[in-house]
């Protein structure tokens, strides 16, 4: 691995101009810049709340409401937020790739709203419900209420369509991933600790396919040692000179 950026940046595009087919891993890091905390840095999502009284199973069941009042407070801190420079690159990148695979770990829609379509959101939406009755589930964005609705064609409860702890991936999800981890050229893991499976694992699946894994984020993680390259700096930064390199 060579350490020094410019040179990262240099060898990273290269690698990138001459691949067609590229998947993409995203985790938290790469929506930090837009304003959005991340899970482990200082002032958590969490926001203050352990994640276990409110992402599990067993908390809805305990206390659907409060569980509901977090993720309606989730959604309003969310709702003027804006799509950052790297979202924006990568919806870009989907024409310039044949096919550019978007796996993402977050929740929170914003490279939809960059312009990527078909992003596998591996943990779910933060504006999707699904009905405890009939399992439907629905993107309402414009419809999320202050207490929980009921499902409009059961009458069920809703809850959150997200991933909680304790919970499997949505089905078929991982499948796909795994599929496209495999098959990829290049890798890329953006903004993500890679400490959270079987996310993490999806890079090394990448590099026993032989893909160039190529790493952006802020500090080392568990993945740096066996990426091809570690790009040391902010995605929104990152992103945007890489791509800039690739038109030169
Ligand atoms: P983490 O909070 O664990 O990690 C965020 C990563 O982003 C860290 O490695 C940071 O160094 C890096 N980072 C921060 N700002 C960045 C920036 N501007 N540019 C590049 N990198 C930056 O978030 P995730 O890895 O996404 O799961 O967490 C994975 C899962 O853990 C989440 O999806 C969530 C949580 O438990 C569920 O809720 C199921």
């Amino acid at each position: 691995m060579i350490s020094d950026l410019p040179a990262n940046l240099d060898a990273a595009s290269q690698i990138l101009k001459s691949a067609a087919r590229v998947a993409v891993m995203s985790g938290a890091g790469i929506s930090a810049e837009s304003g959005v905390p991340t899970f482990r840095g200082a002032d958590g999502l969490w926001e203050g709340r352990r994640p276990e009284e409110v992402a599990t199973p067993e908390a809805f069941a305990r206390d659907p409401e409060d569980v509901w009042a977090f993720y309606k407070m989730r959604r309003d801190l969310m709702a003027p937020v804006q799509p950052n420079p790297a979202h924006k690159t990568l919806a870009q990148w989907s024409e310039r790739f044949e096919p550019l695979h978007l796996i993402t770990q977050n929740i929170d829609g914003l490279h939809q709203a960059a312009g990527s379509c078909d992003v596998l959101e591996l943990h779910g939406s933060l504006w999707d419900t699904r009905c405890l009755g009939c399992g439907i589930q629905e993107s309402r964005r414009d419809a999320l209420e202050d207490a929980i609705p009921s499902c409009p064609h059961c009458k069920g409860v809703l809850r959150p369509a997200v991933v909680w702890f304790g919970e499997m991936l949505p089905p078929g999800a991982l499948e796909q991933a795994m599929e496209w981890a495999s098959s990829c050229e290049v890798f890329l893991c953006i903004g993500t600790s890679s400490l959270v499976q079987p996310a993490a694992s999806l890079a090394m699946i990448a590099l026993e396919g032989s893909a160039s894994v190529l790493e952006i984020n802020l500090e080392e993680t568990p993945l740096t040692p066996h990426a091809t390259l570690h790009l040391q700096g902010p995605a929104g930064e990152i992103l945007p000179a890489l791509d800039a390199r690739m038109r030169a």
